[in-house]
């Protein structure tokens, strides 16, 4: 494994430990700026538990949905395949020792200079949803291996993406193929994509259903290797969801309509693998009290301004749909009264929840925000000159052996020290300003 110089290191605990531990210690050494803490442990059990519910589904990570490399790299040690949806994620993926074989360029709608890199590079495998695609991939790399791509929505999903890719499976899929065909080039398999964030399980049966269909029809119309079934994304990946109903589905559908074991099974979860495994720490840097006009029991509102916002990771608010929420790192039994939360940026749409409620905090507190690893990292920027936030990676030494491809980024064993005191114990927490009172005498 190439390991960079200044690249990432996992610290590695000896005893039992928490994200909110390493956030205290963190805190304690006079960090500022937002960081999140990354629980190695936690992408381990997911894949693990991805393998026992569904042995036959081969995960094919979806890159864009965190591209840390760490995340990438301990996903390849695992065995994962990955989703690639451009040459700047290909570049990444192979650069840290993934062989191209392990990957799909699962985009339907690629860049010309992006296939031909693919190419150069040896990723075979495409997917493909239209008629110009194909003339483009003709022309360019006649040898890929194409996977159609159909639409097969979830009735509820988080981000539906049926709006931008698929072609309808009856009155679309059948001519594709036949033209695919025509063409001398080589359909492979089927894929689909419900929705990221989907709530609805049984989708997954009826995409199979569709998925069947075109299996019979693209051998009849002479394609007849196709032998890949690509289930996409679309599992939730928050603590507390679950991929038990959706893996019952699956399974049931894949033993009726493709018993076949010689069928090669993959999906491209993205947040399943993400979202849980990354904890996000913010201070409060400012506050201010406004009259509360809505509320008639508060006569305040406190809007808490913190280092973190919708144009850093909170970006996913509004790209993602997610729903956030927070808890002070040090809890407290005080009262919980209405706030708001806002980012740091001047922009008035900076706001991170502009309804909450939390015990009163002062300046310098921290707030944790937990599943924040799907779809917030690779799409923050740095505006207005606050930094995108740092990550410290984290897991226990019992993992070890499992993940022997990454002792070169392992840190020496660090024994879980006891939590730092809390806030009101400690100096470096800001003392609150004090109020100054200036009298003006108006002649
Ligand atoms: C083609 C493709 N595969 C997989 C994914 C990952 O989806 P999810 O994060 O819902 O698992 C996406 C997300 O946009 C996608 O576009």
């Amino acid at each position: 494994m190439k390991v960079v110089e200044e690249e990432a290191r996992i610290r590695v605990m000896e005893g039992a430990w928490t994200p909110e531990g390493v956030m205290k210690e963190v805190v304690a050494g006079g960090q500022e700026d937002p960081f999140y803490v990354m629980d190695v442990g936690e992408v381990v059990a997911r894949y693990q538990h991805w393998r026992d519910l569904m042995p036959r589904v081969e995960p094919f990570y979806a890159v864009k949905c965190n591209d840390d490399k760490v995340l990438v790299r301990v996903l390849a040690a695992l065995g994962s395949n990955f989703d690639c949806a451009s040459k700047g994620e290909i570049e990444l993926v192979t650069s840290l020792g993934v062989s191209p074989d392990r990957i799909i360029f699962a985009n339907p709608a690629k860049m010309s200079s992006h296939i031909r890199y693919a190419s150069a590079v040896g990723v075979d495998t495409m997917t493909f949803d239209s008629e110009t695609e194909l003339m483009k991939i003709k022309q360019i790399m006649p040898h890929a291996k194409l996977v159609i791509r159909i639409r097969c929505d979830a009735a509820d999903a988080q981000c539906p993406l049926g709006i931008k890719f698929g072609c309808d499976p009856v009155s679309e899929a059948p001519r594709l193929l036949k033209l695919a065909a025509v063409l001398g080039l080589d359909v492979v398999g089927v894929s689909f994509h419900v929705g990221s964030g989907a709530q609805d399980s049984s989708v997954y049966a009826r995409a199979i259903e569709y998925c069947h269909a075109l299996f019979s029809l693209g051998a009849c119309v002479g394609h007849a290797g196709m032998a890949l079934l690509d289930l996409g994304g679309g599992f939730p990946g928050n603590s507390g969801t679950s991929i038990v109903d959706a893996s019952k589905v699956i399974n049931e559908a894949l033993a009726r309509f493709f018993p076949d074991p010689s069928v090669r099974v993959i999906a491209e979860p993205g947040r399943y693998f993400a979202a849980a495994a990354y904890t996000l720490a913010t201070m409060v840097h400012s506050k201010r009290e406004v009259v509360n006009k809505e509320d008639p029991e508060h006569e305040t509102h406190t809007m808490y301004f913190v280092n973190d916002g919708v144009y850093g990771s909170f970006n996913c608010i509004l790209y993602d749909h997610q729903t956030v929420y927070t808890h002070p790192l040090y809890p407290s039994s005080e009262k919980q009264v209405p706030c708001s939360v806002w980012g740091p940026t001047c922009d008035g749409l900076d706001c991170v929840l502009p309804a909450a409620r939390l015990p009163a905090l002062a300046l310098g507190e921290w707030l944790v925000w937990r599943d924040m690893g799907a779809y917030t990292l690779p799409v923050a920027s740095p505006f207005n000159g606050y930094p995108v936030p740092s990550v410290r990676y984290v897991m226990a030494d019992k993992l070890r052996p499992l993940l022997k491809e990454l002792s070169p980024l392992l840190e020496a064993p660090w024994a879980a020290s006891p939590p730092p005191s809390p806030p009101s114990e400690r100096a470096d927490v800001l003392a609150p300003p004090r109020a100054v009172f200036v009298e003006c005498a108006i002649k």
